[in-house]
């Protein structure tokens, strides 16, 4: 049988991670896990409960009482959070600018990262997010470090807002980025870094398609 291996895709907000990690899944036929989506749907759950979101022990009792689930869907992933789905819900401006904090914390991090690999277990996976080639999966098979430049990911959120009848400002969108990439990067645990083994891949000037061509390549190569 063909091996089936494991792919980290990491980097900055809206380099492209989740869209290209998509569509590389389903050209291999493998599961597809936007962790992002995890950190997200327990910000949503925390805030919904009004808790301080800089208390670690009441963030870990919501999420030790949490199931989170990411199921494939006909236009994209489907979050459900305890059995509801909460897809659209954790992509608000108030989980978006939220969502560094809850994900700052030690514990927090931890017990993701454990569900996270339990997910990964069987190989056959694309993963995205900050920390997948450094801590999630350190021996993943193909390890890819997406970037643009910072105008080029705002322009990419603008278009996407637009294109489903949301409010958006430019300016304010690139502040937002730079604001939560800076915070990621500077964050004490697992902060946003290209692992030692990863691929870098400025899309600034590319198309998704030449993205998920690239990152086919790399997984093709070490599939055999
Ligand atoms: O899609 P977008 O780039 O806006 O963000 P996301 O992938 O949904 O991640 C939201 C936030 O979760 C990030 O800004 C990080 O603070 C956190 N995150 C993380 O710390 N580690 C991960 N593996 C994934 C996300
Ligand atoms: O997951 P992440 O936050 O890194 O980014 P995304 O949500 O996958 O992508 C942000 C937007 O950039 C989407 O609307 C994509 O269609 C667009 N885009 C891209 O992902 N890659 C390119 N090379 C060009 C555009």
């Amino acid at each position: 049988m063909e091996k089936r291996i494991s792919i980290a895709i990491d980097g900055p907000a809206a380099a492209g991670k989740s869209t290209v990690a998509k569509i590389v899944a389903e050209g291999l036929q493998y599961i597809y896990i936007d962790t992002g989506a995890m950190y997200r749907a327990l910000t949503y759950k925390s805030l919904d409960k009004q808790v301080d979101l800089h208390n670690e022990s009441a963030l870990m009792d919501i999420l030790n009482k949490s199931e989170i689930e990411l199921l494939p869907g006909e236009t994209g992933q489907v979050v459900l959070l305890d059995g509801k789905d909460v897809t659209k819900e954790i992509r608000t401006a108030a989980v978006t600018n939220n969502v560094s904090v809850v994900a700052a914390h030690e514990a927090v991090r931890k017990e993701m990262v454990m569900r996270q690999k339990r997910f990964a277990e069987k190989g056959g996976v694309v993963m995205d997010g900050r920390d997948i080639g450094t801590h999630v999966l350190p021996k993943a098979e193909v390890k890819v470090f997406l970037l643009a430049s910072v105008e080029e990911r705002a322009q990419r959120r603008h278009t996407e807002n637009l294109q489903k009848g949301y409010p958006s400002n430019l300016e304010i969108l690139k502040e937002e980025i730079a604001k939560r990439d800076k915070f990621d990067s500077e964050r004490e645990v697992a902060p946003l870094k290209k692992a030692e083994d990863a691929v870098e891949i400025d899309t600034t000037s590319l198309t998704i398609q030449q993205v998920v061509d690239q990152i086919l390549k790399l997984a093709l190569e070490r599939i055999g």
